[in-house]
């Protein structure tokens, strides 16, 4: 089904993404912070309002707008909390009174990282982290709101716009002779093509009237920890895997607490009928074929 999307964030490396994979036809906006400030209740109203007035075709919002700074928000959770929890909340409320589905994007630093067995779409959640907490209330905001809304959780997000880790493994590959990577943190890797691709499958389902339950994962498939995703990123680069080492969280602290285990579990997502994404490896693959030369940098 082609659509007309809304994409506040649209430049960052998932709204670039989103605005590149939206399929021909589709009409497109993809305003970045300086555009649309999801922060000014009167520009998100206003943007809102436009784009269910104009859209030709059915519209959907997108919100892949966030303070993602994860470190950065531990001591700046005041404007962190605006992006991640007012903003969502306002847009949602946008939405609900202009009769548009709503998708927004959230993290598995919603949950506490402790489990040993993926988290399911209705697992209690426990931030750790500044981060976490703004996004756990943007979440709980976007489903209160009465729009017709999803949110989405997604985890290890890279892809060829915007930094992230494999373009910082791609980097320390040419710069030194071995990288200490965490290997006790457990997680999946998602590419942003194939979550991409999913957000706009989810998109065409809930602009066609379907209702799939209003909170879902999307991460690549299987899991892996940070160090055998930067063995497997030299591996593509065509680097000596053997040059990364792993290393461990508590040799490293950082301002916001990493979670040690967040596999999201594709069930629901499944029974919804929608695509699983491919394996993360798999993806790493496919992405280093499609988009070496980003990575590469
Ligand atoms: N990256 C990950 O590993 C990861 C993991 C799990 C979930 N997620 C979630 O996935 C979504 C997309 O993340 P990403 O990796 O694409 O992030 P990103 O590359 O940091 O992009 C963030 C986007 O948000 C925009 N933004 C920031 N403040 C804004 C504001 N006040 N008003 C409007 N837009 C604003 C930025 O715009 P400007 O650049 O123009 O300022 C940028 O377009 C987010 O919801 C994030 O929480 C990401």
């Amino acid at each position: 089904m082609s659509l007309a999307l809304l994409v506040p964030g649209g430049t960052g490396q998932l709204g670039r993404e989103l605005a590149a994979s939206a399929p021909v036809g589709a009409e497109v906006h993809a305003p970045g912070s300086a555009e649309l400030d999801v922060t000014n209740v009167g520009a998100v109203v206003e943007a809102v309002k436009t784009f269910a007035g104009t859209a030709t075709l059915p519209p959907v919002v997108v919100n892949a707008a966030a303070y993602t700074a994860v470190d950065a928000a531990e001591s700046d959770a005041g404007r962190a909390f605006t992006v991640n929890a007012d903003g969502p909340r306002v847009l949602a409320a946008a939405c609900s009174a202009h009769g548009v589905p709503l998708i927004h994007v959230s993290t598995d630093y919603v949950f506490p990282g402790d489990a040993d067995s993926p988290y399911r779409t209705d697992a209690e959640l426990g931030p750790r982290c500044v981060y976490g907490v703004t996004k756990a209330a943007g979440e709980d905001a976007v489903l209160r709101s009465g729009a017709r809304a999803w949110v989405v959780r997604t985890a290890w997000v890279y892809g060829a716009h915007g930094a992230n880790f494999v373009k910082t493994m791609a980097r320390l590959s040419t710069t030194d002779d071995t990288v200490s990577v965490v290997d006790d943190q457990c997680g999946s890797p998602t590419w942003t093509r194939d979550l991409a691709a999913g957000l706009l499958e989810l998109a065409g389902l809930v602009a066609g009237g379907k209702e799939p339950p209003p909170v879902l994962h999307a991460t690549g498939g299987g899991e892996t920890t940070w160090y055998e995703f930067a063995r497997a990123v030299f591996t593509e680069l065509g680097a000596d895997p053997a040059r990364v080492r792993p290393g461990r969280t508590e040799d490293r602290p950082r301002p916001a607490p990493r979670p040690a285990y967040s596999v999201l579990s594709g069930e629901e997502w499944r029974s919804a009928g929608l695509t699983p994404l491919r394996s993360w490896r798999e993806a790493l693959a496919a992405a280093f074929a499609e988009d070496g030369d980003a990575f590469r940098g």
